[in-house]
């Protein structure tokens, strides 16, 4: 693996998600390649992608994805969603000529850390309703019970968090204790943050369930597979600094609202693709 998409010194890393959840998935990746460029690609135009139908969702996000790569050729693509993942990636990989990391529900690492084998699974309603994902419950989970909970507020409470916006008092609450009420919740000892929102919430959440619950995510394993696929990359140059950038489908106020907390994942700018 090269960087010739580019031509940039270091390979550029595309990051996409709906709205903000993907940046969980670019921290745990910055950590791992710091000296890596990111585009942080956002389609806020057609968020949520939770609430979607799947066919219109398949055309978004080819559309989209197709549209970003050529304003922004890139190395490598991840897809930091779980909601388009489980849905998007085979036709993805049929159409395009670069590597594509997918971000699927964390239920195998789950099932194997389980004791009471009783997993949690926290994802937007079209994750938690996936052929895609009732496989990987099958495929890897077959001696664990799963409960299951599908949250599209959970995903709006992310956005509002790095918006820097005031979360209602006890609306994750409300959330979590529906989680707990479900059928076996309290013999739970894991639980799947399967949507790349959900960990922007970690401490949030943390505090309003039971402690021996581990909350788990698949950002750490991304940015694993990410710096692997990179791995025959070229040196960069000394000192170089990588220059990251965030796009959004539409310029909107809400859009400009995340700049603070872009900074913070060390994002300067923002483009806008009118998509
Ligand atoms: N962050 C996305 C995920 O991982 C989806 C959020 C949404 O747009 O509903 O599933």
């Amino acid at each position: 693996m090269t960087n010739s998409a580019t031509a940039s010194p270091v390979p550029r890393i595309l990051v996409f998600d709906s709205g903000v959840g993907g940046l969980s998935v670019a921290q745990e990746i910055q950590q791992r390649l710091p000296l890596n460029p990111l585009v942080y690609a956002s389609d806020n135009a057609f968020f949520p992608y939770g609430t979607k139908g799947e066919a219109e969702l398949i055309a978004r996000v080819d559309m989209v994805i197709s549209e970003l790569l050529k304003r922004y050729p890139a190395d490598i693509l991840v897809i930091a969603c779980n909601t388009a993942s489980t849905l998007t990636l085979p036709h993805l990989r049929s159409k395009l000529n670069l590597p594509i990391v997918g971000v699927v529900p964390a239920i195998k690492p789950a099932a194997l850390m389980s004791k009471t084998k009783v997993i949690g699974l926290l994802a937007t309603p079209a994750t938690v309703a996936r052929p895609y994902t009732h496989e990987l419950i099958r495929e890897y989970a077959t001696d664990c019970q799963v409960v299951s909970l599908g949250s599209s507020e959970l995903v709006q409470i992310a956005e509002q968090k790095l918006r820097g916006e005031m979360i209602a008092p006890n609306a994750i609450g409300k959330i979590t204790q529906e989680l707990m009420a479900m059928d076996n919740a309290e013999k739970m000892d894991v639980l799947v943050l399967a949507c790349t929102h959900f960990p922007l919430l970690k401490d949030e959440l943390a505090q309003q369930l039971p402690t021996h619950l581990t909350l788990i995510d698949s950002g750490a394993a991304i940015a694993r597979r990410v710096e692997f696929l990179l791995a025959d990359a070229v040196e960069p140059p000394a000192e170089y600094i990588p220059e990251h950038l965030a796009v959004f489908t539409k310029a909107t106020a809400e859009a400009q609202q995340l700049a603070p907390a872009l900074t913070r994942f060390g994002i300067h700018r923002q483009d806008y693709l009118g998509i």
